[in-house]
């Protein structure tokens, strides 16, 4: 395989995590009379808001158009994660502005994670915005659109300590019809310096798990065969049929009074219990939560995959107090080690990495370098540090790294992690994968493409075989992105 095609496939697998990706309306007409376009940038968790966004419009009227100039109200769903984030979202508003211009009647809505860090600035800075809400203020959008179509001013920002839409049926966007998203917690409450999740998402709290696993079970009746269960942090989820507070929860275990608590192990085991045939994932894990017990039930379920992205960051522990990540290096290698010892080499690990924050020697750059070469991660998502205002690290610390030395050093990080992810696709060749069938490849008509147990994209010729069956495939070649073979049942 040529570097060209290698570059691509690099670029192709940061940008589907990846926090500044778009992903638009689809198209559904069932007559009803007016029009909504959705386009959602940010994290996975984002796109699974702007599913329950468009089932709360569509049951106040509204059916999903794929063409902006065609709706009633346009909603942006924003990320504030890094600064480039949210220069994509301002230009985009002011592509709509110009349209707005020869349609006036059209609202325009911010929703997400830049609606609740700039509130009315959007308002008064941005004049063509019409509607400002925040992640935990959707059931109000109706209202708020109904009032913004009569002139008024629509913001609502609150954020809540309970909200976790549980009740709602999130309507698939963008699906493919066999692998879906499911929120089971929202908020952070874990501060790490560099990150403005924990002001835009607010306090942690853990969804219902019976309206979780109902929610798998829907899925799997309708066809869907994989699912991958959402938090900023998965492994604190915690929830008591008692009293849905984490704060109380805590209490009650600090005095040492028996609460019964369903964690994150139970609720993977609930989820993998809906059918062996439904796969299940999820995503994050925080090295300081992720605990054997999570490990065991991996172990113990074939239907959860044997996949774990564990975020360090760095790999340097006084770079990782100042990120305030709560952990050490060696903290990290032993939850790594722990993996290798209770799931295998097989089990894929990813991680995301910071290159560049505030006064990070040359010397803790270059362990993170040699912590990539303990680890051997499958694949990386890799960031410079883009200081984000309100956040720790920018009341505490100087942004002192020139942008150049960073991206450098972020090039550096990218360049290691091309070899580690082909030496460890490497390893794949010659053996057979258990592969669920998401659709065509995006290269070619002729070629299906799925993933194996360890999140890995393997592309196949199409032969007989559908989307959504299960395949094992040989793999006979490979790139630092992508395992190719063939079918061999
Ligand atoms: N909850 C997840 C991360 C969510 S944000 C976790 O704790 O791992 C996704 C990633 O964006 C982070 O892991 C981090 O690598 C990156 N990121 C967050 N804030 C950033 C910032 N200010 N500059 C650069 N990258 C950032
Ligand atoms: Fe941000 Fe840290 Fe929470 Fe992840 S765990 S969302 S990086 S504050
Ligand atoms: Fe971005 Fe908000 Fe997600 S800041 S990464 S959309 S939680």
């Amino acid at each position: 395989m040529s570097n060209i095609i290698q570059d691509i496939d690099i670029i192709d697998r940061n940008s589907e995590s990846a926090m500044e990706t778009v992903k638009t309306s689809k198209e559904e007409n069932t007559g009803k009379t007016k029009k909504l376009y959705i386009e959602s940038y940010g994290c996975q968790m984002n796109f699974a808001d702007s599913e329950i966004v468009t089932s709360i419009m569509k049951e106040n009227g509204y059916d999903t158009t794929s063409d902006f100039e065609s709706a009633d109200v346009v909603f942006l769903n924003t990320c504030s994660i890094r600064e480039k984030a949210e220069q994509t979202v301002r230009n985009r508003l002011n592509h709509f502005n110009a349209v707005k211009k020869t349609k006036p009647e059209m609202t325009i809505g911010v929703l997400g994670c830049m609606a609740e860090r700039l509130k009315e600035k959007l308002l008064e800075e941005e004049k063509i915005v019409d509607v400002v809400v925040g992640p935990d203020a959707y059931r109000d959008l109706p209202k708020l659109v109904e009032s913004a179509e009569d002139g008024l001013k629509a913001v609502n920002t609150f954020l809540s300590r309970e909200e976790t839409y549980a009740d709602i049926s999130p309507v698939r966007l963008n699906s493919n019809g066999v692998t879906a998203f499911i929120s089971i917690m929202r908020g952070c409450d874990n501060m790490c310096s560099f990150c403005v999740v924990p002001f835009t998402r607010g306090r942690e709290r853990s969804r219902d798990p019976f309206s979780i696993v109902k929610e798998a079970q829907d899925l799997f009746d309708n066809g869907y065969k994989e699912v991958t269960l959402l938090g900023q942090n998965v492994d604190s989820y915690k929830w008591s049929a008692d009293e849905n507070n984490k704060a109380w929860l805590e209490r009650k275990e600090k005095k040492g009074e028996e609460v019964e608590v369903i964690n994150f192990a139970n609720l993977l085991e609930m989820v993998a219990n809906v059918s062996p045939e439904l796969r299940v994932r999820f995503s994050t894990s925080h090295p300081k939560d992720i605990t054997d017990e999570v490990l065991h039930t991996m172990k113990k379920y074939e239907n959860i995959c044997k996949y774990i992205h564990l975020p360090a960051q760095s790999g340097n522990s006084r770079v990782l107090d100042l990120m305030n990540r709560t952990y050490t290096r060696e903290w990290y290698i032993n939850r790594v080690d722990a993996i290798r010892e209770i799931l295998g080499e097989e089990c894929g690990i990813s991680s995301d990495m910071i290159a560049g924050f505030c006064t990070e020697t040359e010397e803790e750059h270059q362990e993170t370098l040699t912590l990539m070469d303990y680890v051997k991660y499958d694949f990386s998502y890799m960031f410079f540090y883009s200081e984000r205002p309100g956040t720790l690290a920018a009341k505490k610390y100087a942004d002192d790294i020139p942008l150049d030395v960073k991206k450098r050093r972020l090039q550096e990080i990218i360049n290691k992690q091309q070899i580690i992810s082909l030496e460890r696709n490497k390893l794949d060749l010659g053996k057979v994968h258990k592969v669920l069938i998401e659709g065509t490849s995006k290269r070619s008509e002729e070629q299906l493409q799925g993933r194996n147990t360890a999140n890995k994209v393997v592309i196949f010729p199409r032969g007989n075989h559908q989307k959504g069956d299960y395949v094992n495939v040989l793999v006979n070649d490979c790139t630092a992105a992508t395992l190719f073979g063939e079918v061999v049942d």
